[in-house]
Protein backbone atom coordinates (compact mmCIF):
# COMPACT_ATOMS: atom_id res chain seq x y z
CA UNK A 1 0.00 0.00 0.00
CA UNK A 2 3.35 2.42 -0.09
CA UNK A 3 1.99 3.78 -3.53
CA UNK A 4 -1.23 4.95 -1.78
CA UNK A 5 0.22 6.69 1.18
CA UNK A 6 3.62 8.16 -0.78
CA UNK A 7 1.77 11.60 -2.35
CA UNK A 8 2.42 10.73 -5.32
CA UNK A 9 0.78 12.14 -8.08
CA UNK A 10 2.47 10.90 -10.88
CA UNK A 11 2.77 14.20 -12.02
CA UNK A 12 -1.19 15.11 -11.89
CA UNK A 13 -1.89 17.43 -10.48
CA UNK A 14 -4.99 17.17 -7.49
CA UNK A 15 -7.43 19.51 -9.73
CA UNK A 16 -6.69 17.75 -12.57
CA UNK A 17 -6.56 14.16 -11.08
CA UNK A 18 -9.93 15.36 -9.11
CA UNK A 19 -11.34 16.47 -12.95
CA UNK A 20 -10.38 13.00 -14.55
CA UNK A 21 -12.35 11.15 -11.72
CA UNK A 22 -15.58 13.03 -12.48
CA UNK A 23 -17.84 10.44 -15.01
CA UNK A 24 -16.52 7.62 -13.96
CA UNK A 25 -18.33 4.91 -12.51
CA UNK A 26 -21.42 6.79 -10.18
CA UNK A 27 -20.23 3.60 -7.70
CA UNK A 28 -16.87 5.19 -7.52
CA UNK A 29 -15.96 7.59 -4.64
CA UNK A 30 -17.14 11.19 -4.92
CA UNK A 31 -13.48 12.38 -3.17
CA UNK A 32 -10.44 10.03 -4.35
CA UNK A 33 -7.20 10.17 -2.09
CA UNK A 34 -5.96 12.98 -3.50
CA UNK A 35 -8.19 15.65 -1.98
CA UNK A 36 -9.71 15.03 1.23
CA UNK A 37 -12.52 17.85 2.60
CA UNK A 38 -10.80 20.20 0.07
CA UNK A 39 -7.46 19.93 1.33
CA UNK A 40 -4.61 18.83 -0.73
CA UNK A 41 -2.49 15.77 0.21
CA UNK A 42 0.39 17.06 -1.97
CA UNK A 43 3.85 18.05 -0.06
CA UNK A 44 4.93 21.94 0.04
CA UNK A 45 8.58 22.93 -0.64
CA UNK A 46 9.37 25.93 1.10
CA UNK A 47 12.17 26.89 -1.08
CA UNK A 48 10.12 27.08 -4.27
CA UNK A 49 6.83 28.29 -3.03
CA UNK A 50 9.31 31.00 -1.78
CA UNK A 51 10.34 31.62 -5.12
CA UNK A 52 7.38 32.47 -6.38
CA UNK A 53 7.31 35.90 -4.68
CA UNK A 54 9.88 39.05 -4.51
CA UNK A 55 7.37 41.73 -2.53
CA UNK A 56 8.00 42.21 1.21
CA UNK A 57 5.61 42.40 3.58
CA UNK A 58 3.19 40.85 1.44
CA UNK A 59 2.62 36.98 3.28
CA UNK A 60 0.71 34.61 0.42
CA UNK A 61 -1.72 31.53 1.94
CA UNK A 62 0.51 28.17 1.61
CA UNK A 63 -1.83 26.20 2.80
CA UNK A 64 -4.71 26.10 5.72
CA UNK A 65 -6.16 23.92 8.35
CA UNK A 66 -8.12 23.87 11.56
CA UNK A 67 -9.45 27.56 10.71
CA UNK A 68 -5.63 28.72 10.45
CA UNK A 69 -3.57 29.77 7.44
CA UNK A 70 0.08 29.14 6.96
CA UNK A 71 1.54 32.03 5.18
CA UNK A 72 4.73 32.38 3.40
CA UNK A 73 6.41 36.38 3.69
CA UNK A 74 9.60 37.96 3.05
CA UNK A 75 10.54 40.51 5.58
CA UNK A 76 12.83 43.30 5.03
CA UNK A 77 13.38 46.42 7.53
CA UNK A 78 11.15 47.03 9.80
CA UNK A 79 6.86 46.90 10.22
CA UNK A 80 5.01 49.16 12.15
CA UNK A 81 3.67 48.42 15.99
CA UNK A 82 0.91 46.75 16.77
CA UNK A 83 -1.15 44.12 18.35
CA UNK A 84 -4.00 41.55 18.01
CA UNK A 85 -6.66 41.39 19.84
CA UNK A 86 -8.02 37.65 19.36
CA UNK A 87 -5.05 36.01 17.80
CA UNK A 88 -1.85 34.55 18.46
CA UNK A 89 1.03 34.59 15.67
CA UNK A 90 3.53 32.11 15.48
CA UNK A 91 6.62 33.61 13.22
CA UNK A 92 9.29 30.38 11.84
CA UNK A 93 12.52 32.09 10.52
CA UNK A 94 13.68 29.48 7.71
CA UNK A 95 16.06 31.77 6.52
CA UNK A 96 17.94 35.46 7.49
CA UNK A 97 17.53 37.04 10.89
CA UNK A 98 14.11 38.13 12.22
CA UNK A 99 14.41 40.38 15.08
CA UNK A 100 10.71 40.50 17.50
CA UNK A 101 10.55 44.31 18.78
CA UNK A 102 8.21 44.02 21.97
CA UNK A 103 8.10 47.05 24.34
CA UNK A 104 10.15 45.73 27.48
CA UNK A 105 12.46 44.15 24.86
CA UNK A 106 13.78 42.79 21.62
CA UNK A 107 14.62 38.86 20.78
CA UNK A 108 16.62 37.69 18.01
CA UNK A 109 15.00 34.79 16.00
CA UNK A 110 17.47 32.90 14.27
CA UNK A 111 16.93 30.64 10.85
CA UNK A 112 15.54 27.39 12.28
CA UNK A 113 13.79 29.05 15.15
CA UNK A 114 10.33 30.28 16.07
CA UNK A 115 8.60 32.50 18.07
CA UNK A 116 4.78 32.74 19.41
CA UNK A 117 3.56 36.54 20.06
CA UNK A 118 0.37 35.99 22.22
CA UNK A 119 -2.44 37.87 21.50
CA UNK A 120 -2.84 41.35 22.91
CA UNK A 121 1.31 41.58 23.04
CA UNK A 122 2.25 44.82 21.13
CA UNK A 123 5.06 43.57 19.02
CA UNK A 124 7.28 44.89 15.78
CA UNK A 125 9.09 42.39 13.11
CA UNK A 126 12.22 43.36 11.93
CA UNK A 127 14.59 41.87 9.23
CA UNK A 128 18.04 41.96 9.60
CA UNK A 129 18.94 42.54 5.68
CA UNK A 130 15.99 39.82 4.16
CA UNK A 131 13.95 36.94 6.32
CA UNK A 132 11.85 34.69 4.98
CA UNK A 133 9.80 33.60 7.25
CA UNK A 134 6.86 31.03 7.96
CA UNK A 135 3.13 32.12 9.82
CA UNK A 136 0.51 30.59 11.01
CA UNK A 137 -2.02 32.32 12.45
CA UNK A 138 -5.74 32.00 12.35
CA UNK A 139 -7.39 33.23 8.70
CA UNK A 140 -8.95 36.47 10.81
CA UNK A 141 -5.81 37.68 11.53
CA UNK A 142 -5.00 40.65 10.14
CA UNK A 143 -1.43 41.62 9.21
CA UNK A 144 -1.13 45.05 11.03
CA UNK A 145 -3.60 43.82 13.67
CA UNK A 146 -4.99 46.71 15.24
CA UNK A 147 -3.64 49.31 12.81
CA UNK A 148 -4.84 50.23 9.19
CA UNK A 149 -2.35 51.85 7.19
CA UNK A 150 -0.70 51.65 3.80
CA UNK A 151 0.79 48.09 5.01
CA UNK A 152 -2.77 46.95 5.91
CA UNK A 153 -3.20 43.95 3.48
CA UNK A 154 -7.01 42.96 3.14
CA UNK A 155 -6.98 40.22 0.59
CA UNK A 156 -3.94 37.31 0.35
CA UNK A 157 -2.62 35.70 -2.62
CA UNK A 158 -1.91 32.35 -2.43
CA UNK A 159 1.14 30.60 -3.70
NI1 LIG B 1 1.38 40.78 14.24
Amino acid sequence: MSGIISGGSAGVSPALSLSLNCGRDARAPRVNWHYAAGRSMDKINLAQKFSLFKEHWSPKIVAELNGQYVKLVKFSGEFVWHHHDHEDELFLVVKGKLVMHFKERDVAVEEGEFIVVPRGVEHKPEAVGEAHVVLFEPKSTLNTGNVRNERTLEELERV
